[in-house]
């Protein structure tokens, strides 16, 4: 697909994903990508702007990440921000000091002299700031454009270059007109034709599709969840029945979740094979207790079930993922060595042992792409809009074992819960709510008898990446309803409870 790109490298911000994201926004496409690449690489990629993130790092650091110099020498404009801003100082030779204490949070931005970086904005704007170094002597041919109170080169500019440096974070809300620079930078400084649409990329994304499977066949694993809905509606655009969509009931899905996903699909128009492998799987996690040994065992059963079907199907050379953009991206961050918490990618393994081509259409595209895309073709927004559901489904949220009565439990108050929350007018404001059946039974009294009884814990999180999350206040009225409804229509359960724990340091799931 031909498109103006701006590329952004990644010096390990924890806001890199975001410079790109809003590059996006205007509709001009953004790729991320390590510090390290060869500048052969770049000048293959043919950008119209370079954008150096910034980093944990400092340029005194015994070996600092650095990026190759000639891409000051390509001609196009650059801009680096805050440790890019060190960067562009390192090779212009300007000067960079440690300084005494941390600047982090807002700042006052005077604008000094009005320049193209700064067009449609004030003579002083509210900026974000989060560094250690900071600019302390002008590097070679730039001149400064705006300073704060703690910082005489807050922005920077080489004008013959076309290269650009700021201290502060132009692609965090809080730096209130940052959209508006970044759109001055991309458009007016670099040029960059806003051609990246949603209409744009589902053209160019069929016709490679169709290209690259030719004649062949395209097999792939659907959850009825917005990745994998998209990108194997995308698929049957491109290649109508040549793909064929494979759902596999795992036994420990949502209240008619299967009856659902078949009738969007056949209301699609699209291909599927239903498996029904309940039995199996409730066979397999018969007596087993421990989390981590039920997301192995569906993980690892999953993948016989889909192979078996495979097989039966034919012979397929492609095997269609929804793969999003985070997956993809090279991050440089260096992270130390981490536990595992929770082993979350169940299905990973399934291209390898399978020796089939991948087809990933959705590998370039954030979340709220994804969604866009799909609205644009005509999807279901229950579908587009849905809280994310985990691969080892309720068996996660089924403390202990499980069992058919307590799923159908489970199911029935997860799907009040569901419900209410709609009811309300909250369910698109909450990242998940459900409900997760305890393992212990409690003393209660209906109408005159004693009753010993399950107990069920109500679950609402709000986060932006499942990464950290808060415990959701819900209102009064609400929670009276959940806990009645439920303990009145779900034969077996006599209590609910509200989880009102943070992620850190409880997860959001409770296995
Ligand atoms: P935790 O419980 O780790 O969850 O705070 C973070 C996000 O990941 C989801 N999750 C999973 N997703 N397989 C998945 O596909 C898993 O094994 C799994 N465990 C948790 C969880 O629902 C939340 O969105």
């Amino acid at each position: 697909m031909k498109k103006d790109t701006i590329i952004v490298l990644d010096f390990g911000s924890q806001y890199t994903q975001l410079i790109a994201r809003r590059i996006r926004e205007l509709n001009v496409y953004s790729e991320i990508h390590p510090f390290s690449i060869s500048l052969k690489k770049i000048k293959e990629l043919a950008p119209k702007g370079i954008i150096l993130s910034g980093g944990p790092s400092s340029i005194y650091d015994k070996k600092p990440p650095v990026c190759d110099r000639g891409i000051f020498e390509l001609g196009v404009p650059v801009l680096g921000i805050c440790y890019g801003m060190q960067i562009v100082s390192r090779f212009f030779k300007g000067g960079v000091k440690g300084a005494a204490h941390r600047e982090y949070g807002f700042a006052k931005l005077s604008v000094k002299k009005k320049d193209k970086f700064f067009t449609g904005l004030k003579s002083s704007e509210t900026v974000w700031m989060s560094h250690g170094d900071r600019l302390t002597a002008m590097p070679r041919g730039f001149s400064v454009i705006a300073k704060t109170p703690n910082s005489a080169f807050a922005a920077i500019v080489n004008k013959k270059r076309g290269i650009y440096a700021v201290q502060f974070h132009p692609e965090v809300v809080h730096t209130k007109n940052g959209g508006k620079m970044l759109k001055n930078f991309a458009i007016n400084i670099c040029g960059a034709k806003r051609n990246w649409t949603a209409e744009s990329y589902i053209k160019a994304t069929v016709a490679d599709i169709k290209k690259q499977v030719g004649k062949g066949k395209v097999l792939c694993g659907v959850s009825g969840g917005v990745d994998s809905t998209v990108a194997s509606y995308l698929m049957h655009k491109a290649i109508g029945n040549k793909l064929v969509s494979v759902f596999v009931n795992n036994g420990v899905l949502r209240l008619n979740e299967e009856k659902r996903v078949l009738q969007m699909f056949k209301k699609l128009g699209m291909k599927i094979r239903y498996v029904d492998a309940e039995k199996e799987f409730l066979k397999k996690l018969k007596g087993v207790s421990d989390p981590e040994k039920k997301r192995k065992i569906i993980g690892n059963y999953f993948i016989k079930v889909f192979e078996k079907t495979a097989g039966s199907l034919g012979k397929f050379g492609f095997l269609g993922q929804g793969t999003l953009y985070p997956d993809v991206i090279e991050s440089v961050s260096v992270k130390g060595p981490s536990v595992t918490i929770k082993s979350h990618h169940n299905v990973g393994g399934l291209p390898k042992r399978m020796k089939m081509q991948l087809i990933e259409p959705l590998k370039f595209l954030f979340k709220d792409e994804v969604r866009e895309i799909g609205r644009k073709l005509k999807l279901p927004e229950d579908v587009l809009m849905r809280q994310p559901f985990p691969g080892p489904g309720l068996a996660v949220r089924i403390l202990g074992d499980i069992t058919k009565e307590r799923l159908d439990i489970l199911r029935r108050a997860d799907d009040i819960i569901v419900r209410e929350i709609k009811n309300a007018g909250l369910y698109h404001d909450i990242w998940q709510s459900f409900g997760v059946l305890l393992p212990v039974k409690t003393v209660g009294v209906m109408g005159d008898k004693r009753t010993y009884e399950n107990v069920v814990a109500l679950r609402a999180v709000n986060s932006k990446d499942g990464m950290t999350a808060e415990w959701v206040k819900l209102p009064y009225e609400l929670l009276t309803t959940i806990s009645s409804r439920i303990i009145n229509e779900v034969k077996g359960v006599n209590r609910v409870v509200y989880d009102i724990s943070n992620k850190p340091p409880g997860t959001i799931e409770w296995e």
